[in-house]
């Protein structure tokens, strides 16, 4: 590749993100690959609200994209089909080295499709997880098919990598550790200066620090209002950032997510404040798949609202249950699950990003 003045450039590496989780994981990949690579930032806009995408922009000094797609809601195949139509085009113009996918979200897999289907080399950043649920969750079609379509598996963990190799793609992995620990331990000082308790006038600590956004967990109302009266029941101040997706099944069935005595719902906080959230919580309870390994880095006990995990190596430590639905073992559970001891390092040790742009570099080598 060349410049207007004949110079040679390095290779142009496209990285796709549209979704909360996909910014944290870009921020210190781009870093990284900002070294060597030339790197090109398309943000599928799946989601947009400033609380869900741009504040962490800001909060994680990422660049801005440089090409918006505006996908936002919509139905699987709304979302997916639009995020195709708008990617197929740009990706012919940009002729990348390679494609840049993150986790397990809508714009992972429609971002692989475009891509393979123009023979360019996609490149997987978290592959290898799995519930093994018979693809009752949305995320675990979206991992499968983004995995074995991928011409370079990053996996964030041993166990990541020992389901690829099951799966017939030990070939094609290189197990990275997990770049959600690079930019936790990044972070750590600027969100430790957060202390969002201080605006809800709760002490540092002693409360539970809940998130919930999984379709199985939500969509039903009368779901969502059991896991929250569990939740409360457990007797300490609850601390609960609220998904939209959330918010908006809780506003159409008339579940009030009002600030009451012990009960703080509030809008999505940015991740440095989360990061700070997190490490001072008492207990983190979710369905997050980010969350629980955050609660794991910051050796917080973890509440899994759901029969399984996808990180099932912070349950094997003892740092996270996967607890299910039942309210009566929720409540218990936030009152007496306080692991204690130390922990295995399952993530790496915080350099996965140069793990990573180290890989992308072989590959678009040759
Ligand atoms: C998506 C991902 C999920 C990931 C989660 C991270 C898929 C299939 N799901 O779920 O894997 O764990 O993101 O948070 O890709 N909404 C807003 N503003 C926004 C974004 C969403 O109001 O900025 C509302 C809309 O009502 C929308 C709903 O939230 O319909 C759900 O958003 P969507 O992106 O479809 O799925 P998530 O539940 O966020
Ligand atoms: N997060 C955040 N603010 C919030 C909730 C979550 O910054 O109010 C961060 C969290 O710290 C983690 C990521 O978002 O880094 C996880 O995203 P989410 O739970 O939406 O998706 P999942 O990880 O389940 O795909």
């Amino acid at each position: 590749m060349y410049n207007e003045r004949g110079m040679s450039q390095p290779p142009l590496v496209v990285s796709v993100v549209g979704n909360r989780p996909q910014f944290v994981k870009l921020a210190p990949v781009s870093r990284a690959l900002r070294g060597s690579l030339r790197e090109a930032i398309v943000h599928t806009e799946q989601h947009y609200d400033p609380s869900m995408a741009g504040v962490f922009f800001g909060d994680l000094s990422i660049p801005a994209p440089d090409h918006l797609l505006g996908v936002r809601s919509g139905s699987h195949a709304e979302q997916t089909a639009r995020t195709l139509l708008a990617l197929e085009p740009l990706l012919v113009q940009l002729s990348p080295a390679a494609v840049l996918v993150f986790g397990d979200t809508n714009a992972t897999l429609a971002a692989t499709i475009a891509a393979v289907k123009l023979h360019l080399p996609v490149v997987h950043v978290e592959a290898g997880p799995r519930l093994y649920d018979g693809f009752a969750s949305p995320e675990e079609a979206n991992r499968v098919a983004t995995d074995h379509l991928s011409t370079l598996l990053l996996a964030p963990t041993e166990h990541a990598a020992a389901n690829l190799a099951r799966e017939g793609l030990g070939d094609r992995t290189v197990m990275t550790g997990d770049p959600m620990y690079d930019v936790y331990l990044a972070s750590l000082p600027q969100a430790e200066a957060t202390r969002p308790w201080e605006a809800l006038d709760l002490p540092r600590g002693d409360y539970v620090l809940l998130t919930l956004h999984r379709p199985a967990n939500v969509d039903d109302p009368a779901q969502l209002a059991t896991l929250v009266r569990a939740v409360r029941a457990g007797g300490l101040p609850v601390i609960f950032p609220v998904h939209p997706r959330t918010r908006r099944v809780a506003e159409a069935a008339g579940i009030a997510l009002e600030r009451q005595a012990g009960f703080f719902p509030i809008e999505p906080v940015g991740y440095l404040a989360m990061v700070a959230l997190e490490r001072s919580a008492e207990v983190v309870v979710t369905d997050s798949g980010g969350v629980q390994k955050e609660a794991f880095f910051s050796e917080v006990p973890c509440i899994n609202l759901a029969n399984r995990s996808a990180w099932p190596e912070t349950v094997e430590a003892g740092w996270n249950v996967a607890i299910g639905h039942d309210p009566g073992r929720i409540t218990e559970a936030i009152r007496s699950f306080r692991p204690r001891g130390a922990q295995p390092r399952l993530f790496g040790e915080g350099h996965a990003a140069d793990a990573i742009a180290e890989a992308i570099r072989h590959l678009v080598a040759g």
